[in-house]
């Protein structure tokens, strides 16, 4: 039968051409049921992207519409500690969007390779990953990190699990004034800093951070294989990548495309998940995205190479901007007095453009600037997936829990809040295990206790006037807020150089100022 090429969509011609690499590399497909019994993710709820599942029921059995492939992978093949199996996958996954909270149907493809796994099958597969997205763009990066090195530094802190957590996660985020702020200013702290500033080729890391992977390490002993792949150029060491560590150990990578936003690959040695299967083997895989590539630059849209800033339109932004030419990234046509909300200055390679504040975070992980300056108030209500690269120290208020003056808190009854930050709220009732009821405001929350509304208010307090204005006054402070530089995590890998200097040219003036 021959086929006619002009009939397939691009995404199926990308799929057809994984499936023939995965192959050719002695891979067999592995088909399976588009269901699963309920169980197998209640059992393995750790490993899912998001608790919620869609169920229903098949002759008094509870099935699920599946949420992960790999789970079923493992769940129906033996445990052969001898043999090495290699199988490759091409299915469809229904996974709740985070941005949305409604379901997808995701297409995923990939390969998995479990039972006898040492360095030279993790090696095979970390090469097949860049291989998968050679196939798509020549501009790829696979970026790849150890999470071993990263949980064994964490353990030296002495962090109760709870910081750990919150430590890895600052990992993820590249955010280095939380890292010290949770392990204070020791070896460790700087330990970590150090692991998380990396970024770059192999042979570079190793010519300039040889110290940071000590020579014995099986990681050394990979990125030594890996330095002669054929794409080597296009593989990065990252630490900022810490796939869920409940699932993974050892070497973790994610795959990126450029001019796409969102990670279009993931994976890594799941043996984490292995174990708690009841396996003995080991395991190494991973997933490419195709929904993701529907993101793809068309050739007319491709990038200038300018770096793209969302500032926080208002009295903020004016002196955000005074940073940035400060830092030696001026434009002036920005102090023209118009309505115009682009500018660039095309010597420096820079282009502003003034957007809501609350919706400086939204640009920035959609990919539409590469950085941008946002309130920590607002990553904590969005929890965007974002580098928070540095603390702009201005912007200074508190997110505070206020109320009348003569409230008392009776907790025999839910707690009422108003707030414009559900989510902060949520989070920190939750920390604090009191039950409470949110009232979702748009605006002059003050209002809400002072007409019974509510009992308390989550709220920003910048200098107190309106607090007293109001007659209330603040119960209890739950964060200190302030403006941080943001950055997409995809432009980065493409854009580190320039994001890079102008985070060091900004660190320079804040600390001048
Ligand atoms: C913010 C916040 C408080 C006020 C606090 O309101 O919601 O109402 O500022 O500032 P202060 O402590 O200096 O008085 P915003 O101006 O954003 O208005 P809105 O919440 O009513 O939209």
């Amino acid at each position: 039968m021959q086929i006619n090429e002009n009939v397939l969509t691009e995404r199926e011609k990308i799929l057809l051409s994984l499936r023939s690499l995965y192959a050719s590399k002695g891979y067999v497909p592995f088909t399976m049921s588009k269901f699963e019994e309920y169980e197998l993710y209640a059992n393995n709820k750790d490993f899912l992207v998001s608790d919620n599942v869609i169920t229903f029921t098949d002759g008094g059995k509870l099935m699920a519409l599946k949420p992960d492939v790999t789970l079923s992978i493992i769940k129906n093949s033996k445990d052969l500690q001898e043999e090495t199996q290699k199988v490759y996958y091409n299915e469809n996954i229904y996974r709740e969007s985070k941005a949305t909270g409604s379901f997808k149907e995701i297409m995923q493809a990939g390969v998995e390779c479990f039972g006898k796994v040492g360095i030279e099958e993790i090696c095979e597969v970390v090469s097949l990953a860049a291989d998968s997205l050679k196939l798509i763009s020549e501009d790829f990066v696979i970026a790849i990190s150890n999470l071993d090195m990263i949980s064994d530094i964490v353990s030296e802190a002495g962090l109760s699990g709870k910081q750990k957590k919150e430590l890895i996660e600052a990992v993820s985020e590249k955010n280095i004034p939380l890292i010290k702020s949770i392990c204070g200013d020791d070896s460790v702290a700087e330990r970590i800093v150090n692991l998380t500033s990396v970024y770059g080729k192999l042979n570079e890391i190793l010519a300039e951070s040889a110290d940071l992977i000590s020579d014995d390490n099986d990681f050394r002993k990979i990125i030594n294989t890996l330095k002669n792949d054929k794409n080597a150029d296009n593989i990065y060491i990252d630490f900022s990548i810490t796939n869920d560590i409940n699932y993974y150990k050892g070497i973790v990578f994610k795959g990126y495309i450029k001019g796409i936003p969102a990670p279009v690959l993931s994976g890594g040695e799941y043996d984490n998940l292995m174990k708690k299967m009841k396996r003995k083997s080991s395991a190494v895989g991973f997933a490419v995205y195709t929904d993701e590539l529907e993101r793809m630059p068309s050739e007319d849209e491709t990038d200038d190479g300018f770096v793209n800033v969302a500032l926080p339109k208002g009295r903020l932004g004016e002196k955000v901007y005074d940073i940035f030419a400060s830092a030696g990234y001026e434009c002036p046509s920005i102090l023209e007095q118009n309505r115009k909300l682009i500018f660039e200055n095309s010597e420096k390679k820079i282009r502003y453009f003034w957007v809501k504040p609350s919706d400086v975070a939204k640009y920035v992980e959609r990919g539409a600037a590469d950085i941008g300056v946002a309130g920590k108030d607002i990553l904590l209500e969005y929890e965007p997936d974002v580098y928070e690269l540095t603390d702009l120290k201005m912007g200074k208020c508190r997110m505070c829990v206020a109320g009348k003056k003569d409230y008392i808190d009776d907790t025999s009854k839910t707690l009422r809040v108003a707030t414009k930050f559900e989510n902060i709220a949520s989070n920190y009732y939750i920390s604090k295990g009191r039950d409470i009821d949110i009232i979702k405001l748009n605006g002059s929350i003050e209002i809400a206790p002072i007409l019974g509304l509510s009992d308390v208010i989550v709220d920003i307090v910048e200098t107190g006037t309106t607090l007293k204005e109001n007659d209330l006054e603040v119960k209890e402070e739950i964060v200190p807020i302030s403006a941080r530089l943001i950055s997409n995590k995809s432009s980065f890998k493409f854009k580190s150089r320039q994001i890079t200097a102008i985070t060091e040219q900004i660190n320079g003036i804040i600390r001048e100022n």
